[in-house]
């Protein structure tokens, strides 16, 4: 395994690579990317074997422009091309009906498929030199972080990864936005970088899934929670609890981790405090690494505090919701939102 940037050889490598089946890892301005040849049926296997994620989820399959999107999708809806003409090259991911010869290992055996132009540099190259579909979950292990770094994926994967192309950390730091466009309906299936409202300016119709995603505390996770979780437990706690709880907790003899969005009033002996600030982008770009940080601070829990309400905060807000779901469950649910979709049973 190599982690290398990619001038004209390192890509010609890549693109080899792809093409004998093998696994290359690369960045786009969401998160990195396990690619796969999506054509290629022992590639998609090596993905889920890799990944340790249930067939049945599909993936996105990423493509330099939309030029040969009817290779992979057989329908395209008039949404679905104005939010393709606003959006891409960018962090938004389309779910079509799917074009006969698209792998079932691609779409999880569904009817449809997600298809996404990334606008990364490193992406864009990658895709224009292979010439297809690069079929991509992000480069972690089922329900785990997603990793913004070409290094959480060498930690992550090793050198069961044939390459790694090193992009630099990504832009957005957390995972496209994804609409559903079928069947005459365009709804949001997962929030990104890209917000309903921006959606709604192209296409007003764009339906909203998950109206849950808008309370700040997480509810009772459902069969569709994901689990974007770190190892150590993690709570969502209202802003002016946070210092209290992470104080007595620690007072207890625990080790506490804090991400939160101010500096501490005090000094915690055990408490391991991460100041995301006030920003939501800067927050979203970093969160991935702040939780990864926080997660190998030796901690019993992570205190996470409650992000604000609005709509600039979703995308964030549901991941976190998330990954508090998941630990607090213990046989988790799925990362899966082609159930959110309605077309998994
Ligand atoms: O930003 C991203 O989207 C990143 C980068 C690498 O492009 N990729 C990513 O892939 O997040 P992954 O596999 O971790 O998440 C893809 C999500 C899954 O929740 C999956 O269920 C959903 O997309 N999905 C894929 N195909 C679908 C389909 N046909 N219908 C509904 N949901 C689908
Ligand atoms: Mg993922």
């Amino acid at each position: 395994m190599t982690v290398v940037r990619a001038t004209q050889p390192e890509l010609n490598a890549a693109v080899q690579a792809l093409r004998d089946g093998e696994l290359v890892a690369f960045p786009t301005e969401t998160v990195y990317g396990l690619g796969a040849h999506a054509a290629h049926p022992g590639a998609l296997s090596r993905v889920f074997e890799l990944k340790r994620r249930p067939h049945t989820h599909p993936l996105i399959v990423h493509l330099d422009s939309p030029r040969y999107l009817t290779r992979w999708a057989r329908e395209i809806p008039v949404a679905a091309e104005r939010l393709a003409e606003r959006f891409w090259p960018g962090p938004l991911t389309l779910v079509l009906p799917r074009a006969p010869k698209v792998h079932p290992l691609v779409t999880g055996g569904q009817d449809t498929v997600a298809v996404r132009v990334p606008s990364h540099p490193m992406a864009q190259q990658l895709l224009t030199a292979f010439g297809g579909g690069i079929a991509a979950p992000s480069a972690n292990r089922y329900g785990r972080l997603s990793p913004t770094r070409a290094e959480h994926v060498r930690e992550e994967f090793g050198s069961e990864v044939r390459m790694i192309l090193d992009g630099g950390e990504c832009k957005v730091g957390l995972e496209s936005t994804i609409v559903a466009c079928l069947g005459g309906s365009v709804r949001l299936l997962r929030p990104g970088a890209i917000s309903l409202s921006q959606l709604r300016r192209v296409v007003p119709e764009v339906s909203d899934i998950a109206a849950a995603l808008h309370e700040p505390l997480p509810r009772v996770p459902g069969s569709n929670s994901a689990h974007y979780a770190p190892v150590t437990p993690l709570t969502l706690v209202p802003a002016d609890e946070i210092e209290q709880l992470a104080a007595a907790l620690s007072e207890g003899g625990q080790r506490i981790a804090v991400l939160a969005q101010r500096p501490p009033l005090g000094t915690y002996r055990s408490v391991t405090w991460i100041n995301a600030g006030p920003r939501v982008e800067a927050y979203a770009h970093d969160l991935y690494t702040h939780l990864r940080t926080l997660d190998k601070a030796g901690c019993v829990r992570i205190l996470v505090q409650a992000v604000p309400a609005d709509e600039r905060w979703d995308a964030v807000r549901d991941r976190l919701t998330r990954g508090a779901a998941a630990s607090a469950i213990e046989v988790s649910a799925d990362e899966d939102y082609s159930i959110a979709a309605g077309i998994l049973p």
